[in-house]
């Protein structure tokens, strides 16, 4: 089995799975047009989680995209999209994803991110069949490591201690990738990565909804007493990380990412009102008014904090943006793509948030 993958021996397709959220869709965006050679397919379920507008920019933007549309829960429908592409590399992103859904609704988290996680793995060893040639990587989330108290970062060692369904479900996929590559050699790798933020994010998630919010005078909500901090990335440092560590990471090892942005929620919040109002003109204090503590998530974690020592000193990677400027980039892009929030917004975003305000008891 060889230590790594380069780009240049890669010539087999790309199976991107989750290519229409956030992170895959930056991620198909970005890889689709630095490897014009390469196909990439894109197996997604289109889920709630997909705006549509991003959907059609896909397809619109990348020649060298195939899009199947596939639940990786259907056990038949994966090996049939597994046997029909042969995939020589497969980026593993299709997930339920979102934190507050998980505590709400959790059966379909264990279905899609453990039972699809095993689908796609049971699939590709099949058809792999201890080819060495061939890499499985598994996109996942520092949150397996549990939470933080005021000191302390979380290492490739630090024991899983996950407390939320979704970090339970995402723990679950972790330990079955790595079993695979135990019991049946299966050439994988796995990333663990600290809150994404940027373009095409669904405003379920903290920043896009106060991007959303902010620009429609709603009230920004903020969880119990806004001192849970986060390592801030932005998406496409995350992105180059995936890229880096699926054709260069050795097999079977796990690379914690993280943005080394560590802010409090009020902290980061502030940060983006002072973009928004930087690059729309608005009143500074009159968006700070907007500000509305409300109920606290159940379970919430204190704090995540990442050491991506071995992703930099094994394979040179780094955040190549500092928050603030990530920030302005970001606010920039949903100001600039109204089309997009548009979709976003009928897509049915406004729906969630209020179900939770009456599910929560927000006001
Ligand atoms: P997202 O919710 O924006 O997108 C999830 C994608 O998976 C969507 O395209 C959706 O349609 C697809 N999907 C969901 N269920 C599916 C199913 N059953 N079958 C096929 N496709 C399905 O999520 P994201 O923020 O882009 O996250 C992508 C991955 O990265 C996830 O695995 C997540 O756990 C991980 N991750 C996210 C972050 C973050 O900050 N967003 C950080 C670390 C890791
Ligand atoms: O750490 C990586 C994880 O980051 C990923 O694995 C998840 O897929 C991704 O959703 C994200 O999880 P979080 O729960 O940290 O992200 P979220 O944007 O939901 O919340 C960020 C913080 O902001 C968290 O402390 C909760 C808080 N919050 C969130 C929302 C939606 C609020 O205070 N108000 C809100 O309305």
């Amino acid at each position: 089995m060889p230590a790594s993958i380069l780009s240049s021996d890669l010539t087999g397709p790309v199976l991107v799975t989750g290519g229409g959220g956030f992170i895959g869709s930056n991620l198909l965006l970005t890889l689709a047009a630095r490897h014009p050679e390469l196909t990439f397919v894109n197996l997604d379920a289109l889920t709630y989680a997909v705006v549509p507008a991003t959907v059609d920019e896909l397809a619109r933007s990348i020649p060298n995209y195939v899009f199947e549309r596939a639940d990786i829960v259907d056990e038949a429908a994966v090996r049939a999209v597994v046997e029909r592409h042969r995939p020589q590399l497969v980026l593993h992103l299709a997930a339920e994803s979102h934190v507050d859904r998980s505590i709400l609704e959790p059966r379909r988290f264990l279905e899609t991110n453990v039972m699809g996680t095993f689908n796609l793995l049971t699939a590709c060893r099949d058809l792999w069949a201890g080819d060495p040639g061939v890499r499985f990587h598994h996109v996942s989330t520092d949150e397996v490591y549990g939470s933080l108290g005021d000191e302390g970062y979380f290492t490739e060692t630090t024991p899983y201690s996950p407390r939320s369904p979704y970090s339970a479900s995402k723990a679950s996929s972790d330990h079955l990738v790595r079993a695979f590559h135990e019991t049946y050699a299966l050439p994988v790798t796995i990333t663990n990565c600290s809150n994404n933020y940027g373009p095409r994010q669904h405003p379920e998630k903290l920043l896009p909804l106060m991007i959303h919010n902010a620009m429609a005078r709603k009230p920004l909500p903020v969880y119990g007493d806004g001192l849970n901090v986060r390592d801030w990335l932005y998406v496409t440092d995350h992105v180059e990380a995936i890229w880096q560590v699926a054709l260069r990471g050795r097999v079977g090892e796990t690379y914690n990412v993280g943005g080394d942005a560590e802010r409090t929620n009020l902290d980061v919040l502030k940060a983006l009102l002072d973009a928004v109002s930087e690059r729309t003109g608005d009143d500074r204090e009159e968006l700070e008014r907007l500000v509305a503590f409300v109920k606290d998530r159940p379970g919430h974690d204190r704090r995540y904090a990442i050491d991506a020592t071995k992703l930099k000193t094994e394979l040179g990677w780094r955040p190549t943006r500092s928050l603030e400027d990530g920030l302005r980039e970001t606010v920039d892009w949903y100001v600039s793509n109204p089309g997009w929030v548009a979709s976003a917004r009928e897509n049915g975003y406004d729906a969630w948030v209020q179900k939770q305000y009456v599910t929560e008891g927000r006001s």
